[in-house]
C-alpha cells in the first residue's frame, strides 16, 4: 500500500538519537532547549515550548491564554479533533466556523458574520483556533483585524504548516496571532515520533506554558511565592502536567529540521506534478496563491461527483483496493458523535458537509518515488473516470 503520508528518517537522524541515548541525559537535558531555539530561529518567534504532542501544545496554549469554564473557543469545522478538544479540556464550550469553498480553510466572511451575531448574544469567543489546513495559511491579516475588533485571542494550529509562509514570512512568527502550534507526528513536515511545540513572541505566555508542561513547578526564584529553603527547593505554583518532550525526541527534531526546506520543496514538486496531471479530471484541486506558500502537508482533491460515474465511497474504495492508501481529512467536527450527543444546534456548516462528501487525500511525502507517483496517477485516472 502506498500510504498517504510517511516520515523520512536518515542515517544521520538515527546517529543523533544514538548519541543522545549514550549520553548522560535522555530527558531534561540540553537538546530540548536547543530544539526550541532552532525552531524559533527558523520561524522568527521569540520563545518556544516543546511538548510531547501537538495536542498538549494546543492545551497549554489555551490554558496560558486564560481559557476556562463559561468561555467559548471557535475553530474550523474541518480539522482534526484536537483543534477543538483543547478548549473542552479547559472546561470551555466549542463552536465551529464553516470553511471557504476554495481554500477549505476557515471562511473569513462567515467568521465575520458569526462574530457580529455573537456580539449581540454575548457569546463571543475568547479563543479562535485557526487551522492552516493542508498547510495552506489562513487569511491571517483579516482575521487579526477581527480579533482586535471583537477582542479574542488567536491560536494558529500550524500542525500542517511548518515550513509554510504567509506574506513571504514564516508560519510561526506570530505576527498575527498570540501563539502558533506545531506537531511532529510522523506524517508531519518533520518528526520527533510524537511531539509538538508552541511558539510565541509573548514572554508571559511562554513562562506560563513552560510551567504548565512540567507540573506547574518552577525553580526560578523570581517566580516563587515563598522563601527558598535551600538549593533543592522548587515550588509548584500552578496545576500543570507532565507534557515534556524527551531529549531523544528533541535531537531527532533538531536533525530533521536541517532538512525541513528540502522536505517542503519536495512536497511542492510532487503537488505541482499532481496539479498538472489531474487537471483534466473532474476534480477540484488545492488552492494556490502568491501570498501564501503552503507547508503542503497533505494533497486533497474534491470530486466533482456530477461528472463521475461512481460515488465518493466507490472511488475511495477503488483506490484502496488498488493499493493506494488514500485517506479523508477530515470528518466535520460537528458530525462527530461526541458533539452530536450534546444535542447542541450548530450553525449551517454546509460547505464543510459538502467538502466531506467529496474529499480524498492522495499520497504525498518527500520520499515518494517516481514509480509510486506514476502508480498513484494511473490508479487515480482509473478510479475517477
Ligand atoms: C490540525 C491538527 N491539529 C492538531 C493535531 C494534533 O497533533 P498531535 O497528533 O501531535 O497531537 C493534528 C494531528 O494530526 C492536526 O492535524
Amino acid at each position: 500500500m502506498i500510504p498517504y503520508g510517511k516520515h523520512s528518517v536518515s542515517n544521520e537522524d538515527i546517529q543523533s538519537v544514538v548519541d543522545v541515548l549514550k549520553s548522560d541525559y535522555i530527558t531534561q537535558g540540553k537538546m530540548v532547549s536547543d530544539f526550541e531555539n532552532e525552531i524559533c530561529r527558523y520561524t522568527g518567534a521569540s520563545f518556544g515550548t516543546a511538548v510531547n504532542s501537538g495536542t498538549s501544545a494546543l492545551h497549554i496554549s489555551c490554558l496560558a491564554l486564560g481559557l476556562g469554564k463559561g468561555d467559548w473557543l471557535w475553530t474550523s469545522a474541518i480539522t482534526f479533533v484536537a483543534s477543538a478538544n483543547c478548549g473542552l479540556y479547559c472546561g470551555a464550550s466549542v463552536d465551529f466556523v464553516d470553511i471557504h469553498k476554495d481554500t477549505w480553510n476557515i471562511c473569513t466572511d462567515k467568521l465575520a458574520t458569526k462574530l457580529e451575531i455573537a456580539e449581540k448574544t454575548g457569546k463571543l469567543p475568547k479563543i479562535l483556533v485557526v487551522v492552516h489546513f493542508c498547510g495552506l495559511p489562513c487569511d491571517m491579516e483579516e482575521i487579526h483585524v477581527l480579533s482586535i475588533k471583537y477582542g479574542f485571542h488567536i491560536v494558529e494550529d500550524a500542525c500542517h504548516a511548518l515550513g509554510g509562509k504567509y506574506q513571504a514570512e514564516p508560519i510561526g512568527n506570530c505576527r498575527y496571532s498570540d501563539v502558533t502550534v506545531f506537531s511532529f507526528h510522523p506524517v508531519k513536515a518533520i518528526t520527533t515520533g510524537e511531539g509538538g511545540m508552541v511558539v510565541t513572541s509573548n514572554k508571559d505566555i511562554a513562562d506560563k506554558m513552560n510551567l504548565l508542561r512540567t507540573h506547574g513547578i518552577t525553580r526560578q526564584p523570581e517566580l516563587m511565592a515563598g522563601e527558598i529553603h535551600g538549593p533543592w527547593y522548587y515550588e509548584q505554583i500552578e496545576l500543570g502536567y507532565n507534557y515534556r518532550m524527551t531529549d531523544i525526541q528533541a535531537v531527532l527534531g533538531l536533525s530533521q529540521l536541517k532538512r525541513l526546506n528540502e522536505f517542503v520543496s519536495k512536497r511542492h514538486k510532487i503537488a505541482r506534478r499532481y496539479n498538472t496531471d489531474l487537471e483534466n479530471l473532474p476534480v477540484q484541486l488545492p488552492y494556490m496563491s502568491d501570498d501564501r506558500y503552503s507547508g503542503m502537508h497533505i494533497y486533497v482533491i474534491r470530486l466533482n461527483l456530477d461528472k463521475c460515474k461512481k460515488t465518493h465511497r466507490q472511488i475511495f474504495e477503488c483506490f484502496r483496493k488498488q493499493g493506494i492508501g488514500v485517506n479523508l481529512h477530515y470528518i466535520p467536527l460537528h458530525m462527530q458523535p461526541y458533539h452530536k450527543k450534546s444535542n447542541r444546534t450548530f450553525d449551517d456548516l454546509k460547505e464543510a458537509e459538502r467538502y466531506y462528501e467529496e474529499a480524498i487525500t492522495l499520497p504525498l511525502f518527500p520520499t515518494m518515488s517516481d514509480e509510486d507517483y506514476d502508480t498513484v496517477i494511473s490508479v487515480t485516472r482509473n478510479c475517477i473516470q
